[in-house]
């Protein structure tokens, strides 16, 4: 035998130089879920470990996460019920608490990177990303709505916008928006190819923001389409997505890789909900090594094409990091 792949992999020195894939912090950005008030904190009961927090308490968070080194926030709001209705108007109420928040965050760390949710559904009664009308959402005159949301997170000092709704052109539409009212410096990390997914669970839990009646499967894309993807990475890329995303991200590593091969753009994974419950559920049965899978699935999405990995995992990931 002249080849013999197992001699790099026989010692722990060897297999660390011929590694091909690192996960660091500076891949990471973790996503937050912000309540109103002080001094609250409830866990995700489909998410153990991961906490909704009031403002004080995400300050303290965020600072603890800075040390460990992450360096990106995406923050979703958790909104009461009462507050919601049909045009989800809180979404650009400059007094509303998500958007007072944003400004106290970036204001005390600038040196975060601070990236928002563009779209309707913690806002909207009908629990939907558009506005609802006869049971469709109306793509048009949702681009409205969301280039307002836009405008009043943009106003907060925040650096990136992710515009999770996947109406038709709101991307060219926010990008035009941002920057006729000065924010050309906003960047956008567009979900780009967002799959109408089951693995979406307990985020919704998290914010309570399922859809009232039916599904996403009219915006959200068919779990069964590649080619697709491309066509929406393509008009992402014409109307000025900064960077491209997928989600979810495991089942879709196909989709990762052929994004990463056909754009120079960033590309980000989106580690989602169901993904994490999955690993930590069967981690508390004891079926599995819950962070040997954290962290080979981590790997994997970085492997397939991913520059940057939006994860619920990445304070744990990086603590066990720590000596
Ligand atoms: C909503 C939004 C969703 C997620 C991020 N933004 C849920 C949905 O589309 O229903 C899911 C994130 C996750 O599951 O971790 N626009």
């Amino acid at each position: 035998m002249q080849r013999r792949p197992r001699r790099n992999r026989q010692s722990a020195a060897i297999r660390s130089l011929a590694q091909e894939t690192h996960v660091t912090a500076n891949d990471l950005i973790l996503p937050l879920f912000l309540l109103e008030g002080t001094n609250q904190k409830s866990e995700v009961a489909s998410m153990p470990g991961i906490f909704r927090l009031s403002l004080d308490l995400m300050l303290k968070e965020i600072e603890s996460c800075l040390k460990l080194g992450i360096k990106a926030f995406d923050v979703f709001p958790v909104v009461e019920e009462t507050y919601k209705d049909q045009m989800a108007t809180r979404s650009y109420d400059e007094n509303f608490f998500y958007l007072q928040a944003l400004t106290t965050i970036k204001r005390e760390f600038p040196e975060a990177l601070i990236i928002t949710d563009v779209a309707m559904d913690p806002y909207s009664s009908d629990g939907h990303d558009g506005i609802v009308r006869d049971g469709e959402i109306i793509n048009d005159e949702t681009l409205d709505v969301l280039g307002k949301m836009a405008l009043a997170q943009a106003a907060t000092g925040i650096d990136m916008i992710g515009p999770s709704d996947m109406m038709d052109g709101r991307v060219g539409y926010l990008r035009d928006i941002l920057d006729d009212a000065g924010y050309s410096q906003v960047g956008i990390m567009s979900y780009t190819a967002k799959y109408a997914s089951a693995f979406y669970g307990p985020f919704r839990d998290a914010l309570d923001s399922a859809p009232k009646f039916g599904d996403k499967k009219t915006y959200q894309m068919n779990p069964a389409n590649r080619s697709e993807a491309l066509i929406e990475a393509e008009l992402d890329y014409i109307e000025g997505a900064d960077v491209l995303m997928v989600k979810p991200a495991l089942a879709y590593l196909d989709i990762i890789a052929d994004l990463k091969a056909n754009y120079d753009l960033p590309i980000a994974a989106y580690n989602v909900s169901g993904e994490y419950a999955m690993i930590k559920a069967a981690g508390e049965k004891g079926w599995l090594d819950a962070d040997r899978a954290r962290d080979e699935s981590l790997m994997a999405i970085k492997r397939a094409g991913a520059d940057m990995i939006l994860t619920y995992f990445a304070k744990e990931y990086l603590a066990d990091r720590q000596v």
